[in-house]
């Protein structure tokens, strides 16, 4: 290692996931194992994305992590084991242009400068710690020159947040629950990429974006202590429908997969009920994660258009809100609604097969339009970092 100070730096970018049939209930605590495979829908990081940026130096003293702005504890098990996982399958690294050196041993040495922020909000339930995560796992894997694939890198991010490990991969994906005890066989596999089923549209509807009451974990462990329903799902519910889901997957059947997903979630979802029993076979899939936002996934855009008409007459703005800032992400769906400002929210009808919809104005804090995207992406652009590439600080 030579002794100039120079900052080696990597800048990713991961997108979180929205599961269609659930993780719920650990067997490890530790290894972070679940008691059932899951499917996720990979969700497009144009909208919805963690990007982190990693640094080393011979200069760091200390390894030190800045969250969305603010400096962070790096205490925590989660960071602990993901560090201590990846510095352990480091690799000899050198760029002879700049005299950098590293060896196998001196990345056990070096610190670590952790950069990272989420475009959308932290701890509401939208998964920010499997981004986060995964995406902490894929920049400093890039980083150590890390050799192993990303079925690998999933096992490592999934004893940092267990969904994280789905964040791996753009598309469809499932976690395979693994039997092994250490934890090896627990890894996420893509089952399609995004672009084998590009019509689906997603709108997110955040309910609250306050931090969770309950966490995950907390919720997880109450539920595998007192429930006997729990093990019946696991071992004989979610089975079948992982088969199920797989094959709807495959083959891009819509009614099934809507069946499955909301059969697999359990909190807007009257608003999709009547949607799909009026148009006769399933248009609109709802599925819920630990907080409270409502998920929705259309079958294509002509549904969303319709189902976003929809839920803008039953949950309006506050008077004062601004349409613009209502619906984020894909406003292409807006258009498509016909809707351009708030007074065309004013003039659409009340459904057809329920015109004594109660409207229930300012209950959504803001909608996001969204689809499957693609899984993580190193950002080569330095004015893409995160890191001053001088001092190794936030920029
Ligand atoms: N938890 C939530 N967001 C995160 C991020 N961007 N990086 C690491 N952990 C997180």
């Amino acid at each position: 290692m030579a002794a100039e100070k120079w900052v080696l730096s990597v800048t990713a970018q991961t997108p979180t996931n929205i599961a269609v049939i659930k993780y719920w209930g650990k067997r490890d605590e530790e290894l972070i194992l679940p008691i059932n495979d899951s499917i996720s829908v990979t969700l497009d990081p144009g909208h919805l994305c963690t990007t982190t940026s990693v640094a080393v130096s011979p200069a760091f003293t200390h390894d030190r992590i800045w969250l969305n702005g603010k400096e962070v504890s790096l205490s925590g098990g989660r960071f602990q084991n993901v560090l201590r996982e990846i510095r352990s399958r480091a690799t000899d690294y050198e760029d002879e242009k700049r005299g950098i050196k590293i060896t196998k041993k001196d990345w056990e040495k070096l610190c670590v400068h952790i950069v990272s922020y989420n475009n959308f909000p932290t701890a509401a339930g939208l998964a920010s710690s499997a981004a986060g995560l995964a995406c902490l796992v894929f920049s400093l894997a890039k980083l150590m020159n890390v050799k192993e694939d990303h079925s690998q890198l999933s096992a490592i991010a999934r004893q940092g947040s267990g969904s994280a490990c789905r964040s791996l991969y753009g598309g469809f994906v499932k976690w395979i629950m693994g039997k092994e005890d250490n934890g090896s066989d627990s890894i996420a596999v893509q089952l399609a990429d995004e672009k084998h089923w590009d019509d689906l549209v997603i709108i997110i509807a955040v309910v609250s974006s306050k931090q969770k009451e309950t966490s995950s974990t907390s919720g997880m462990r109450d539920t595998v202590e007192t429930s006997e329903l729990i093990k019946h799902r696991a071992k004989e519910v979610v089975p079948k429908r992982i088969k199920e889901m797989e094959a709807a997957i495959a083959k891009c059947d819509f009614p099934s997969f809507a069946r499955l997903a909301c059969a697999d979630s359990n909190q807007i979802i009257s608003c999709v009920e009547k949607l799909n029993r009026h148009e006769g076979t399933p248009q609109v899939a709802y599925t819920f994660d630990a907080g409270p936002n409502a998920v929705l996934i259309s079958k294509d855009r002509k549904t969303a258009a319709l189902l976003l008409q929809r839920l803008l007459f039953q949950f309006p703005p506050q008077s004062d809100a601004d349409l613009n800032s209502y619906v984020i992400g894909d406003k292409t769906i807006l258009k498509d609604a016909g809707i351009e400002d708030l007074k065309d929210i004013e003039a659409l009808a009340p459904p057809p097969e329920n015109a004594s919809t109660q409207r229930c104005k300012g209950d959504v804090s803001y909608f996001i339009c969204t689809k499957p995207g693609r899984g993580p992406v190193v950002l080569a652009d330095e004015s893409q970092s995160l890191i001053n590439p001088e001092t190794g600080l936030p920029k």
